[in-house]
């Protein structure tokens, strides 16, 4: 029934609004801030309302930061202490918080670092984490979702200038950020977010899949070795992601960092907020064309963008071996377990962990600074028919297992969100360091997160 439904929407949306099949895909502009005299690199994003055609003829009312539609991707380097200023030009306030970064409390952008309409706020720390793929977006209680999907997210790059990865580091050139969004638009070409009930359960299914904001746009790739930084960045669908003309991708890195090599996937599976890199190899495919196909968890097919790579390619590199190596987590044994029960099934429609929904005064969790602890994150079997996608903020941590079963290969890595499919149970690895203060932890589908799945840990001094 329902997708029935949803496809003879699409049908009639897609005989009013027509993509512009060939534009190119669009590059966020690289933001690698300026050093100031103090020797901290700053930053500058201000959160504004734009319109944007994604179909020809059609102006959609959108947010973004420093532009109409999502916002620059922000290299960051190891080592350094950063200040990113944020300008709130919206009529209404919201906030910024950088997912994936490790930090003080008071610098995370979460619910409690509210920027109100035309007011400001200043991030500052040091970038303390290993090279990998972040991004940010807007974290206000009840708002998170909707900003979102009107297009206030963005890339961070984390560069670590000590380490010469052997990978294809050009941004631009050889080296593309790759934000997935589905959307749904309306007839008049605007967005239309209104979930109902069933669609804060089970995901808000769109008629279109942007991709760094565009319908289908085209890659034109003039290297053997491709990188493409998968983020997804969508609000409540999971992404199972292909290559046609039997492709394979290589997956060097998960939300947190390298892998420790690379690993050949078919398919690449992100719930809402995790990323992926991965190489291509293009050297048999030249003048040829690779379409990036994307399938959401309620069925809906798009193709994500479509490949072409030229007629001869400049060698930029081969496929590594070895990127990075990863300590054993060990099994968590002798460490203190902590329960997490995702549900549905919370009162008047707010969703639950652990019984209890999102509530700002109310700090659930206490944890130790330099302890580390075994989270068992699970969901609820009452209503098994929904995924989940758990975050938790101020730090990577690792998957021990998932249903008992060691993590494979691309989930054995630094993971800030992990996927949980209905009646799925994972156990994650914790380590409290550096920083007191108040974190969130959340699923990521962001109607969740809207309707109460969140809750606050505290870190304390011991
Ligand atoms: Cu991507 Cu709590 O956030
Ligand atoms: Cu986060
Ligand atoms: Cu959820």
């Amino acid at each position: 029934m329902k997708s029935i439904l949803s496809g003879c929407i699409f049908l009639f949306v897609a005989a009013l609004l027509q993509a512009a099949p060939g534009d190119s895909l669009v590059i966020p502009p690289l933001d690698q801030g300026r050093l100031s005299s103090a020797g901290v690199r700053e930053y500058r994003l201000r959160a504004d309302e734009g319109t944007r055609q994604f179909y020809p003829g059609a102006e959609t009312p959108t947010l973004g930061y420093n532009g109409e539609y999502l916002g620059p991707t922000l290299k960051l380097l190891r080592g350094e202490a950063v200040s990113i200023l944020v300008e709130n030009a919206l009529t209404e306030a919201t906030t910024t918080h950088w997912h994936g970064a490790h930090l003080p409390a008071e610098a995370d952008g979460g619910p409690h670092q509210v920027i109100a309409a035309g007011g400001r706020w200043r991030a500052e720390f040091t970038v303390d984490q290993p090279e990998a793929t972040l991004w940010y977006h807007p974290h206000l209680i009840g708002t998170t979702a909707e900003q979102v999907y009107a297009g206030l997210a963005g890339m961070i790059i984390i560069e670590d200038p000590a380490v010469d990865y052997p990978v294809p580091a050009e941004y631009g050139t050889d080296d593309f950020p790759v934000v997935l969004q589905e959307r749904r638009f309306e007839r008049d070409g605007s967005f239309r977010y209104r979930p109902g009930m069933p669609d804060i359960m089970h995901g808000y299914a769109g008629n279109a899949l942007l991709t760094n904001g565009g319908i289908e746009p085209v890659l034109e790739a003039d290297t053997t070795l491709l990188r493409l930084r998968l983020l997804n960045g969508g609000n409540s669908t999971v992404l199972r992601l292909t290559l046609d003309a039997g492709i394979s991708f290589y997956q060097i890195a998960s939300d947190g960092g390298f892998l420790e090599g690379p690993v050949e996937m078919e398919a690449i599976v992100l719930s809402p907020g995790e990323r992926a890199e991965v190489l291509l190899d293009l050297r048999s495919y030249r003048g040829r064309e690779v379409r990036l196909e994307a399938e959401t968890h309620l069925g809906d097919r798009y193709t994500a963008m479509v490949i072409k790579p030229a007629a001869s390619l400049r060698a930029n590199g081969s496929l590594p071996a070895r990127l990075a190596s990863i300590p054993e987590p060990g099994r968590g044994s002798g460490l203190s377990t902590r329960p997490f029960v995702m549900s549905t099934m919370g009162r008047g429609g707010r969703l639950t962990i652990n019984g209890k929904t999102m509530n700002l005064r109310r700090i659930d969790e206490r944890v130790e600074l330099g302890t580390s602890e075994v989270w068992e994150v699970s969901t609820d079997r009452m209503m098994m028919s929904t995924p989940h996608s758990f975050h938790v903020h101020g730090l990577q941590f690792r998957i021990l297992s998932i249903n008992g079963a060691a993590p494979p290969p691309t989930l054995a890595g630094y993971k800030d969100t992990v996927l949980l499919w209905p009646g799925d149970t994972v156990r994650l690895l914790l380590e409290f360091t550096d920083y007191t203060g108040l974190y969130m932890y959340h699923c990521h589908m962001l109607e969740h997160e809207d309707a109460g799945m969140m809750g606050q840990y505290e870190v304390r001094e011991s």
